[in-house]
C-alpha cells in the first residue's frame, strides 16, 4: 500500500447501512473525501448531498460525493456494504446465495481500478465473505477484512452496562468466532473495572444478583435479530462499528477490535476469516492477538470456524 495517506473513502452500497455509516463519518470528520457508489447512483447521489448539505454545522468538512469505480484507484479503504434488508425470521448465513454475485462483482471491479487499500467488508454474512473478497481481490491478508465481531463485543458491553446500570465503556473483553449464531462470549477474557466479570458480580451479589452471564450472552446473540424484528433492519450500531474501523485503520491508532481477519495458524486454525482481536493499524489487520481462551471457548471458535468455512467451499 502506499505510504502516502490520501485519506480517502468509498462505500460501494447506499442503503440503510451505507448511509448511515457515510453519516458517522462525516459527524466524526473522519477523512477529506467521502465517495459514494451505488447501482441506483440516483440513490447515491441523494444521498452524498444530503450529507454535504450539514457541512456548515460540521466540525471539519469532509467533500462527500458519488463517484464510480474508478474513484477507487487511489482510495485508503473501500467498504463494502451491499445486500438486502434481511427478511425476518432468516439468519446471516441464508443471505450467502443472495450476497455472492453482487460481492463478487463489486470485488471485480474494485480491484479493475488498481486499488490498493483496505476492504471492510460489511456484507453478511460477513465472515464469509470477507473470505471470498480476499480470496477473488488477491489482496495481502492484512488488507481485507469483515466487521466480524466487533459490533457482537459491542453489544454485549452495552447489555452488561443496561444490566449493571454502569457504563458500557468499563467493560473488557470480547465476543469472538462469526458474527452469526455460533458468535460465543469469551467469558474468560470479560472484565468490569478490571476485575473479571464472574467475581464483579460475585463481589457485589446485592447489587447484580439479577444479572446472568448466558442471559447476557444469550441476549447479545439475538440482539441483531430482535432490531431487525422490531425495525425491520439494523443500522447505527453497525455504522458506529463501520466508521470506528475507518478511523482506526486511517488515524493509524493501533487499537485492538474483533474484526473478521484470517486465521492462517492463529488459535489453530486456517484458511477462515473470524472475529478475533486484531491490531489495526494504517496497514489494515496487522497481528492478531492470541488469547489464553479456556478448552470451552477454543472449542466454540473452532464451531465457528467449520461453519464458515463449510459455507466457503465451492464459491471459488
Ligand atoms: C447486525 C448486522 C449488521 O448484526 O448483521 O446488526
Amino acid at each position: 500500500m502506499s505510504s502516502v495517506s490520501r485519506n480517502k473513502v468509498v462505500i460501494v452500497g447506499t442503503g440503510q447501512v451505507g448511509a448511515t455509516a457515510a453519516f458517522s463519518i462525516v459527524t466524526h470528520g473522519l477523512c477529506n473525501e467521502l465517495v459514494l457508489i451505488d447501482h441506483i447512483g440516483a440513490k447515491a447521489l441523494g444521498e452524498a448531498r444530503d450529507l454535504d448539505d450539514g457541512s456548515e454545522f460540521q466540525d471539519r468538512h469532509v467533500r462527500v460525493r458519488v463517484g464510480d469505480y474508478d474513484d477507487c484507484a487511489d482510495a485508503d479503504i473501500v467498504v463494502i456494504t451491499v445486500g438486502r434488508k434481511p427478511p425476518a425470521d432468516s439468519n446471516r448465513l441464508a443471505e450467502l446465495g443472495f450476497t455472492v454475485g453482487l460481492v463478487g462483482d463489486v470485488v471485480d471491479r474494485v480491484m479493475a481500478s488498481g486499488f490498493d487499500g483496505v476492504i471492510i467488508m460489511v456484507s453478511n454474512p460477513v465472515d464469509v465473505m470477507a473470505w471470498y473478497a480476499w480470496k477473488r481481490s488477491g489482496l495481502p491478508r492484512t488488507q481485507v477484512i469483515g466487521t466480524g465481531t466487533a459490533l457482537d463485543t459491542s453489544r454485549l458491553k452495552t447489555i452488561i452496562g443496561e444490566e449493571t446500570g454502569l457504563d458500557p465503556r468499563n467493560v473488557g473483553g470480547f465476543v469472538m468466532g462469526e458474527h452469526g449464531d455460533s458468535q460465543f462470549a469469551a467469558w474468560s477474557t470479560v472484565s468490569l473495572g478490571g476485575k473479571p466479570f464472574d467475581r464483579f458480580l460475585a463481589d457485589n451479589r446485592d447489587r447484580f444478583a439479577s444479572v446472568s452471564p448466558a442471559e447476557v450472552e444469550a441476549k447479545t446473540r439475538r440482539r441483531g435479530d430482535d432490531i431487525v424484528k422490531a425495525k425491520g433492519g439494523t443500522n447505527y450500531g453497525i455504522a458506529s462499528t463501520v466508521a470506528g474501523i475507518v478511523q482506526t485503520i486511517l488515524w493509524d491508532e493501533r487499537r485492538i477490535v474483533p474484526v473478521s481477519t484470517l486465521l492462517d495458524g492463529e488459535y489453530g486454525e486456517h484458511d477462515v476469516f473470524l472475529g478475533v482481536p486484531t491490531e489495526l493499524r494504517a496497514n489494515g489487520a496487522n497481528e492478531i492477538v492470541e488469547l489464553d481462551l479456556t478448552d470451552e471457548e477454543m472449542a466454540r471458535l473452532h464451531r465457528s470456524a467449520d461453519l464458515v468455512r463449510s459455507h466457503c467451499e465451492g464459491l471459488l
